[in-house]
């Protein structure tokens, strides 16, 4: 008998993976797709210290920008699907040169990379699609940027507008601040992120993120999760990549999610598909949550980290299959994704001197033992010849605890923590704060 021509066509074999990249958030996309349903092999490029950590998991030497390489090893080992996970690679097209050689890619080409890659395309992509954001002004002088300040008189947020790794952002406390904030970015520290500034106006309330993998067409929206970005706790002190998160964050609920991807996720993927953007991969809405309803503070191309560390232990055994299906941009064929209903807390452990200039180069002592609502993912980490794990970087590792609810899920995870140690361990005994009664 025929097959009628509507059947979904089943999704091709998926048994080998390639993560692109080399921290946190790739450890745990590394470590969760290798416990998905029929995944063999997970290979992780350039990859940290605990790659191989994980059964199954192996490590490559290639740079996370080098397509060539990529691909050569994407033949040899017979990869069905790579991910990538940092921004930079997605930016510098990595996802196009791959998918031009015949790849299966999670994550976006750089045309839609251009979502985090350049704040004033992202604002006004956003205005385009009528998403609810902080008004804002992109001007490419200094002379422009003090003369929109001179008009507003208000203290305003100063964003260099190219990539400049979480610290391109300034939220000005007055129009003084405002005004030193513009004369640094033009000042040339942020190279060619700092040619173009994006001003904005400030925004108060609660920021959480959302992650939609998207296939360019269809979106599935993963559980909220909240970020603690500054170093210390009461969260003060300078900002960071992300000391710490928990999901799923109670600030949105499953009515607030949904007015998220109606007013915001639904419209930008529309927009992008209108542009020809036929973007694979997740969008990250970093959101505030004003008085007025959820705004964006900014679009990243790439799952959050710490988020995905904190995200991945509640994703079930269908996720490597979605983020394929995602890949071929037939999300609708994808088995249905199982979300885990428990509680995840995640705490980073940083370097001394993190985060303007880590120490690097002392010995890890790990006797955590991971089970399954406890893991330890590496970040800033690497193997030497011999064996021994080190310090190589700002954020070294997580631990990331599961439980029904988060005092006890925190609970875990600061208890794990007690296990591992560095010279110079940093890390705050506040993470969760927001959602924990002790
Ligand atoms: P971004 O890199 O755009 O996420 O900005 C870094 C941080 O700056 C955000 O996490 C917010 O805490 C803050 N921020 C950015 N834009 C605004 C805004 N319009 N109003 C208030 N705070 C902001
Ligand atoms: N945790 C924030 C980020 O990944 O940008």
């Amino acid at each position: 008998m025929a097959m009628s021509s509507t059947r979904p066509h089943p999704l091709p074999p998926l048994e080998r993976l390639l993560v692109v990249g080399s921290g946190g958030r790739e450890n745990a996309l590394a470590w969760a797709l290798r416990r998905c349903s029929g995944i063999e092999d997970v290979w992780v490029t350039p990859g940290n210290g605990g790659t191989k950590e994980h059964q199954g998991c192996g490590c490559l030497a290639i740079a996370e920008t080098d397509v060539n390489g990529l691909i050569d090893a994407c033949q040899s080992l017979q990869i069905d699907l790579v991910v990538i996970g940092p921004e930079a690679p997605l930016a510098a097209g990595v996802a196009d040169g791959l998918r031009e050689a015949g790849l299966a890619v999670f994550g976006p080409g750089a045309e839609g990379a251009q979502l985090e890659a350049s704040k004033a395309w992202s604002k006004t992509l956003m205005a385009e699609a009528g998403v609810p954001t902080a008004k804002h002004w992109t001007v490419s002088t200094a002379a422009d940027a003090l003369s929109v300040l001179n008009q507003v008189q208000q203290p305003l947020v100063v964003k260099a507008d190219g990539l400049a790794a979480g610290k391109g952002v300034c939220v000005a406390d007055s129009i003084e601040a405002t005004a030193e904030a513009i004369q640094e970015v033009f000042s040339g520290r942020f190279g060619a992120a700092g040619c173009q500034l994006v001003l904005e106006e400030r925004l108060e309330g609660p920021e959480v993120s959302v992650f939609a993998l998207c296939d360019g067409e269809r979106l599935l929206l993963l559980p909220p999760a909240q970020d603690h970005k500054r170093l210390e706790d009461g969260d003060r002190g300078p900002n960071t990549g992300g000391m710490g998160a928990y999901a799923p964050a109670p600030l949105l609920d499953a009515a607030g999610l949904d007015l998220v991807r109606r007013v915001v996720l639904e419209p930008t993927l529309a927009t992008l598909k209108q542009r020809g953007i036929d973007y694979r991969g997740v969008i990250y809405a970093g959101l505030m949550l004003t008085p007025s309803g959820p705004q964006v503070i900014e679009f990243n191309c790439r799952f959050g980290d710490p988020e995905c560390q904190t995200l991945m232990p509640l994703m079930g055994p269908e996720l490597a299959k979605v983020l394929q299906a995602c890949a071929l941009g037939c999300l609708d064929q994808a088995p249905e994704l199982l979300i885990v209903d428990r509680c995840s807390a995640c705490v980073v452990a940083a370097a001394a001197g993190y985060p303007n200039a880590p120490r690097k180069g002392d010995r890890l002592n790990i006797q955590l033992q991971p089970g399954p609502s406890l893991q330890l993912f590496h970040a800033g980490t690497r193997c030497t010849e011999e064996g021994d794990q080190l310090t190589n970087g700002g954020r070294v590792l997580a631990v990331v605890a599961q439980a029904n609810d988060f005092d006890q899920a925190f609970s875990n995870a600061y208890q794990g923590l007690d296990q591992v140690y560095f010279e110079g361990i940093t890390y705050r005994r506040d993470i969760g704060h927001q959602v924990r009664q002790s």
